[in-house]
């Protein structure tokens, strides 16, 4: 699926039109160009490769060309593994190939054609097998299409008592580390769920903190609306393969 980085042997510049159409593409040889930072004088290589792999977009539109998404989650409680899968249906009911799997057991991710990663937040930060992941998979994330999430906050608030949205406020630290590194094309932060009689170990001791505790009420507070509405979205820009109609979303 990597179509440009040895093909490219010419100079040129391509007009605005072509720019873009491969702006709006969705297949992963995009990331090539948009990881050089948008200067095509700068690309390993020229416009005839880059009208080649034009070309071959229109030929994956007219056959159909179905995605391997790899949805790719680390979740301590569960409540992260039930968003994932979610957001894995919506994919797969749109026609793409979707492999749903933890990030501790994904090694190498090399051989899908886009990827969303999520994870929980925990003392706002990711899970550590999620942030191994990413660094471990840096080069095939930042050369294809790549989506991250997290679960996080909890409660039913979107505006904190001073007025900040707490969904802006609950980003891990890792979503601004990964911006330079894999270049995601989106990055969102979905309310979590949380069952007290459920935690364990160190958590036990965390939630027991009067300033934590009353950060952290009780129920599961994930918008399946708005998650479903992310993944659709991400369905929109894969493209749906040809021949299939999307299936009518379940009510
Ligand atoms: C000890 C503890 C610390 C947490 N820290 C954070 C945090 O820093 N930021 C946040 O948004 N949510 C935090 N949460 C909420 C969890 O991220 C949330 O419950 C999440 O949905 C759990 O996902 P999981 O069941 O997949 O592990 C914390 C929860 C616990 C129990």
């Amino acid at each position: 699926m990597v179509l440009l980085s040895w093909e490219w042997t010419d100079a040129g510049a391509p007009s605005s039109r072509e720019v873009q159409r491969f702006a709006a593409s969705a297949i992963p040889c995009i990331r090539i160009l948009s990881a050089s930072g948008g200067t095509f004088g700068r690309l390993p290589g020229g416009i005839a490769a880059y009208r080649r792999a034009c070309a071959r977009r229109t030929d994956m539109e007219r056959e159909g060309f179905a995605m391997k998404v790899l949805v790719a989650y680390s979740s301590k409680y569960g409540a992260t593994e039930g968003i994932a899968q979610r957001i894995g249906e919506v994919l797969s009911r749109r026609g793409h190939e979707v492999e749903v799997v933890r990030c501790a057991d994904v090694d190498d991710a090399t051989g899908y054609d886009a990827c969303v990663v999520g994870s929980a937040a925990y003392m706002f930060n990711w899970r550590k097998d999620a942030t191994r992941f990413v660094k471990r998979n840096a080069e095939m994330l930042a050369t294809h299409p790549v989506w991250l999430f997290s679960s996080g906050p909890l409660g039913a608030d979107t505006v904190d008592k001073d007025g900040n949205d707490v969904l802006a406020g609950a980003e891990p630290k890792q979503f601004a580390e990964f911006e330079d590194l894999i270049h995601p094309r989106g990055r969102q932060v979905f309310f979590g769920a949380y069952d007290p009689e459920g935690i364990s170990g160190r958590d036990r001791i965390v939630v027991w903190m009067p300033a934590i505790r009353d950060l952290m009420p009780a129920g599961d507070y994930r918008d399946w609306a708005a998650i479903e509405a992310w993944a659709g979205s991400i369905a929109d820009e894969l493209g749906a393969p040809a021949g299939r109609a999307p299936e009518k979303e379940p009510t």
